[in-house]
């Protein structure tokens, strides 16, 4: 089967591809999480894999089924996935960050269920930031390594999401303007504006998460082929 595939600009190519949302453990029976359902990276994934690509799906917990050829890493919290990402990623030749990361973890998770009391009518939850992968990832790029971003904007899609692009060195960002009807976190259709430093921004009609991918691969897949 594998030698009926036609030769791409992806074939062989070693992806990183992370997805889902990650979970802060409060305490054994909660954790904070977010409304990723890890669609739109499973989708690249799966749409790398059909191209050639040897893809490694680094996922947070979804409900959904790795694609036919792909290899699986579960992961939890954000820390987990830094740390995946972080060894996996001097040998790849491509990431692509579609994780929904938590911004922020429980500055202490309790090793025991915490009680409701008869006198803590209000719970504190302090909170403190998470490392952020990409910019970690951006330290560690070599020139020929691509790296990709999504980015979630309720406003200013463009700005927000160009400050992203440079910020995290990213060859590509993925935004995603997440206060519009069918787009984004959860559901199967999306419409993203592909920004990369030397083109003009790609705006895709709102499509199923699959033909998204398609788009999207496609700008990896021609930035590899320029790149020679
Ligand atoms: N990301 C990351 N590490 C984090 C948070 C986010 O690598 N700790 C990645 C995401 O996977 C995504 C990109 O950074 O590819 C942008 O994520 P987003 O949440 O839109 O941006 P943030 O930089 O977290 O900024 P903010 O949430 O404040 O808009
Ligand atoms: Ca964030």
């Amino acid at each position: 089967k594998q030698l009926l595939q036609p030769t791409t600009p992806l074939t062989g190519k070693k992806v990183l591809v992370t997805a889902g949302g990650t979970r802060e453990r409060i305490d054994p029976v909660r954790f904070i999480t977010n409304d990723s359902s890890g669609k739109m990276g499973y989708a690249i994934a799966r749409e790398l894999q059909q191209r050639g690509a040897q893809v490694t799906l680094i996922s947070a917990p979804t409900k959904l089924d790795v694609p036919a050829g792909v290899k699986l890493v579960q992961v939890l919290s954000t820390e987990d996935l830094a740390e995946a990402v972080t060894s996996a990623f001097p040998s790849a030749d491509i990431l692509v960050m579609a994780a929904a990361v938590a911004d922020f973890k429980p500055l202490v998770s309790a090793d025991q269920k915490i009680k409701k009391t008869a006198d803590n009518d209000e719970l504190v939850l302090k909170l403190t930031k998470t490392t952020d992968i990409l910019k970690t990832v951006a330290k560690l790029k070599q020139p020929q390594q691509i790296t990709v971003g999504f980015a979630a904007e309720t406003q200013h899609l463009i700005d927000n999401a160009t400050k992203k692009l440079t910020n995290k060195q990213l060859d590509l960002l993925v935004a995603n303007d997440v206060s519009k009807p069918g787009v984004g976190f959860n559901g199967d259709t999306n419409q993203v504006t592909i920004l990369q430093a030397d083109h003009a921004p790609i705006k895709t009609a709102l499509a199923n998460k699959a033909t998204i991918a398609k788009q999207v691969v496609d700008q990896i897949s021609q930035r590899i082929q320029k790149e020679g």
